[in-house]
């Protein structure tokens, strides 16, 4: 990966649109950090990882690259669908995934220094974590839809929980079964495709 550090951006995702795969920009601070659904992504300067990786186009891209992210921050990181960081239940980054021709602009926002209320840091230098994200973000991307789903689900966080899923213009609730084949979250035997998911509490056993 050839990293291009920059100081302050409206967004990394904008500059990263012009680059080649293969390529990752890393700025200090963002004026304008998006997250997905439309929301704002804020962190002190210095605070974060934020980072946009350029990446070939693949149909499971946000799963891969959240198995990627996971991996790079350390075993203890689990997964929300699609792809938010946990670290002991409390959100550690996101990832925002745009796509643009035959790339896919990976954004990674990742707390190290600073969190919002609610919300867990990773003690790991972020030069490391851009090296090893890096080396993930390439393997995962070039793996293929089984290994990425089996990684995946062993990641999960989400799988087996009860879960309020928000569509626009419909909320559901129920248990989180599995995910399909194209990425897709399997609630009451209902595929998921977008949308926000909370987790409610785990799964009734026995
Ligand atoms: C989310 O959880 O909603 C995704 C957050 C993604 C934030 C990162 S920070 C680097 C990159 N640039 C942006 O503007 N957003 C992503």
């Amino acid at each position: 990966m050839r990293v291009i550090q920059v100081d302050a951006v409206p967004s990394t995702q904008d500059v990263a649109r012009a680059l080649p795969v293969g390529t990752v920009v890393v700025a200090e601070r963002q004026t304008a950090g998006r997250g997905r659904l439309g929301r704002r992504w804020e962190a002190p300067p210095g605070s974060a990882l934020l980072a946009s990786w350029v990446m070939p186009v693949h149909e499971l891209a946000p799963l891969a690259a959240g198995v990627a992210a996971a991996r790079a921050c350390g075993d203890a990181v689990r997964l929300k669908w699609p792809n938010d960081l946990l670290l002991h239940g409390r959100k550690l980054g996101g990832i925002l995934i745009e796509r643009t021709g035959e790339r896919c602009i990976v954004g990674t926002g990742v707390n190290l220094r600073w969190a919002p209320p609610e919300a867990a840091m990773l003690d790991m230098d972020r030069d490391e974590l851009v090296t090893r994200m890096g080396a993930e973000m390439t393997r995962w991307f070039a793996a293929a839809t089984i290994e990425i789903l089996g990684s995946w689900r062993e990641r999960a966080d989400t799988l087996g929980r009860r879960v309020r899923v928000q569509l626009s213009g419909e909320t559901f609730e129920g248990v989180a079964e599995d995910i399909g084949e194209d990425g897709t979250l399997i609630v009451d035997g209902r595929p998921v495709a977008a949308g926000d998911v909370i987790h409610i509490r785990p799964a009734e056993t026995g």
